[in-house]
């Protein structure tokens, strides 16, 4: 079958990272999906016998695989030269990717991943974004659950109630109904050498606290939400809410595309997200538990207490269970404005958000960017301004995705 529209390298898409937890899902989901199809891709890690496994253990037979070292620009160089599209699950990215961006604009090759560190990819736009309009690549962050149900919630959102009104929202909030999965050994990683990293720097830890971190100019903007930070009673859903841990990057990526997008949605567009805990008082004292792990995670400076945390959970390369993957789910809702509540928007996802779902999310991004007819802008993109109604059609039709609108 012909799935798409053929470029001009060797490979339409290499996936980097491919022994690592989610590496691994995403090659399993290309290969059982695509096998019959006329993608040509192939896989690369930095350690051949670990290589070999995979390739044995998933049944991989016939497919490409190369080694590369992500410190070793030459080495990335070779991949990069040979395919349209790079899509890389090497994290933490702040430590391993940045060379890998760098060979991709040389080499004129899109790039995709699942990073969720926003003082990495603001680090990106800043030596980058220019280079990548210039030699015409596409390098896209954040398409796992970090962001792709936020960004492509909005994006589907503002499109039919302009459709329906003429007029683009004025305040979107999203809250988190409930979702259900696990962590991996990578995500704790990643995410302990963010909060490392901005210790040591205060400059990252003034681009994780500004709500238009990724947005060049602060002061082009009208208005701003801060993150929430404490549990209070929400007006929206009429429910007792607190903060969700993610809204830290999806709401930096939503803001992003909007100011991508020349403020489409307008200058003083709004947008939050919230986890909802419940209705009941019992449900916003049990919300206090729930923030626990993450407070004592991220605020406690007791070095003793993290290594006794850090050895319940899982390790780099370790993740959760078959079971709890295609277990889990996402229900997320959006609250459409326009000075008043005009339209609600659920985005619901079938399978362990960050795994389960993220590893389909990408591996339709990647292919989406390989071989769709996507828009001509380029740059240091977010997912939707980059990959547009093709991926919000492949998120529906092959990533467990449902997109639906009740005007109210
Ligand atoms: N946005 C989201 O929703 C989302 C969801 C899931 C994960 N993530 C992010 O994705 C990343 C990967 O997570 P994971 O759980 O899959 O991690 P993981 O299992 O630890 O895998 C990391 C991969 O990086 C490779 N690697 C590590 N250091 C390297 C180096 N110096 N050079 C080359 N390759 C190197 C590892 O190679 P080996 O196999 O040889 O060890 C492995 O393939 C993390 O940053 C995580 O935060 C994001």
């Amino acid at each position: 079958m012909n799935i798409g529209v053929k470029k001009n390298k060797k490979f339409d898409l290499i996936v980097w990272g491919a022994t690592g937890y989610t590496g691994k899902l995403v090659c399993e989901y290309i290969f059982k999906k695509y096998k019959k199809t006329n993608l040509n891709w192939a896989l690369a890690s930095r350690n051949k016998y670990k290589i070999d496994g995979l390739i044995s253990s998933l049944k991989l037979k016939g497919i490409p695989h190369f080694v590369a070292d992500s410190n070793n620009k030459k080495s990335l160089l070779k991949l990069t030269k040979m395919t349209n599209t790079i899509c890389s699950t090497v994290g933490p990215y702040a430590k391993y990717g940045t060379l890998l961006v760098e060979a991709c604009i040389e080499s004129k090759t899109n790039y995709c991943d699942i990073t969720g560190e926003t003082h990495w990819i603001k680090k990106i736009i800043d030596k980058y974004h220019t280079k990548a309009i210039k030699n015409k690549v596409k390098i896209v962050h954040a398409c796992g659950f970090d962001s792709i149900p936020s960004d492509f919630g909005v994006f589907y959102a503002q499109n039919k109630i302009k459709e329906n009104s003429g007029k683009y929202a004025s305040k979107i909030s999203m809250r988190v109904i409930s979702m259900k999965g696990g962590i991996s050994g990578g995500t704790i990683y990643s995410f302990l050498n963010i909060i490392e990293e901005s210790r040591k720097n205060k400059n990252i830890k003034k681009v994780l606290n500004n709500p238009h971190g990724l947005s060049p100019n602060k002061d082009l903007f009208d208005s701003d939400e801060e993150d929430l930070k404490k549990i209070i009673f929400d007006s929206t859903s009429k429910k007792w809410i607190g903060p969700f841990v993610m809204a830290a990057i999806n709401t930096r990526i939503v803001r992003r595309s909007n100011y991508l997008m020349d403020f489409k949605y307008g200058r003083d567009f709004i947008y939050n997200e919230a986890l909802v805990f419940g209705r009941s008082a019992l449900s916003k004292f049990l919300g206090y538990f729930r923030l626990i792990p993450i407070y004592l995670i991220s605020k406690n400076n007791n070095t003793l207490l993290k290594s006794l945390l850090k050895s319940f959970l899982p390790k780099p390369g370790q993740g959760p269970k078959v079971n709890s993957r295609k277990n889990g789910y996402f229900k997320f809702r959006f609250y459409i404005f326009n000075n008043k509540l005009r339209a609600l928007v659920s985005v619901d996802g079938i399978g362990c958000p960050g795994y389960g779902s993220t590893s389909k999310m990408l591996a339709e991004s990647s292919i989406c960017l390989a071989l769709d007819e996507i828009p001509i802008q380029n740059g240091v993109l977010t997912p939707s301004v980059a990959l547009g109604n093709a991926l919000l059609k492949r998120l529906e039709k092959n990533a467990d995705l449902k997109f639906k609108i009740k005007f109210l």
